[in-house]
């Protein structure tokens, strides 16, 4: 079986910034083959906020040939407490409305997919509870499938003990939930995306890969990070016991510049910035 994953498309009727890249990776996808695609978040500019980008981003995901998964990333369904556009009960809402659910699972053969909502980690509130739960469960009732997680953040940026990352990764009281029931159910592969960084690591027998984005890379706006800086996708092989993850830079994709088109695309986080950075 042969999954596609995508992520970060940062799709917009308004924003039209990335839309061409659609068009490219929609066309790779179907030359690569894929059984199914999994698309790790940010699916939408502004979903958090703006119904049409969902529904015209949806449009777009229901012609592709091949079944869709998708887990919301934080421009989709808002991100933490503190942040400008926190995730909530009518964010929540919208996207279970025109999306589906923000979390799943879907059992293909002998291994069992399992997508997370990272948004609402960290909130140490009833939904975030609910999720736990039902992970919990779904992992417990695998019948000895493999798993494979996908999750739009990642669960460490540089270090698997960090502390908090805000922005970036999952806060650590969640992520160490994380890694006791990964090990505990042998998770074969936690694959997520946010960045804008593409990269494969390991960690206490998982394999760990951030999927690169079809829209844009960040040049000088944010410090380096581990991996590499490429539009592309990622092909996910599934053997009977094992994964191989192939992250793929596809020449076809325009590698906009984020620090070029940030006043465009997200104002309110230009705003932000230091003075010595815009
Ligand atoms: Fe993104
Ligand atoms: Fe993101």
């Amino acid at each position: 079986m042969k999954i596609v994953q995508i992520s970060d498309t940062h799709l917009s009727p308004s924003k039209t910034h990335f839309n061409d890249n659609w068009e490219s990776i929609a066309r790779w996808i179907e030359t690569a083959g894929a059984d199914l695609v999994v698309h790790t978040g940010d699916l939408t500019i502004d979903g958090a906020d703006c119904e049409k980008d969902m529904t015209f981003a949806m449009e777009l995901m229901r012609e592709l040939p091949v079944p869709v998964l998708i887990v919301p990333g934080n421009h989709d369904v808002g991100h933490l407490p503190d942040s400008d556009q926190p995730v909530d009960a009518a964010r929540l809402a919208r996207w279970r409305k025109l999306v589906g659910p923000d979390y799943w699972v879907s059992d293909h053969g002998n291994w069992r997919l399992i997508g997370l909502n990272s948004l609402i980690l960290g909130f140490e509130n009833a939904e975030e509870e609910r999720q736990f739960d039902w992970l919990e469960e779904t992992l417990a009732n695998r019948s000895g499938r493999r798993v494979a997680i996908f999750a739009h953040k990642p669960l460490f940026v540089d270090d698997p003990a960090e502390g908090d990352t805000g922005y970036w990764s999952v806060r650590p009281k969640p992520r160490q939930r994380l890694y006791d029931l990964m090990a505990q159910h042998d998770v074969a592969l936690h694959a997520s995306g946010h960045l804008h960084w593409a990269w494969k690591g390991r960690h206490a027998g998982t394999d760990l890969l951030w999927a690169p984005p079809t829209s844009f890379i960040i040049d000088k706006l944010e410090r380096e990070m581990p991996g590499e800086r490429l539009v592309g996708a990622v092909l996910h092989r599934l053997g009977e016991e094992h994964i191989d993850s192939e992250i793929v830079a596809v020449p076809e994709l325009t590698p906009h510049i984020f620090d070029h088109i940030i006043d465009e695309i997200y104002p309110r986080a230009a705003k932000r910035l230091p003075e010595a950075a815009r």
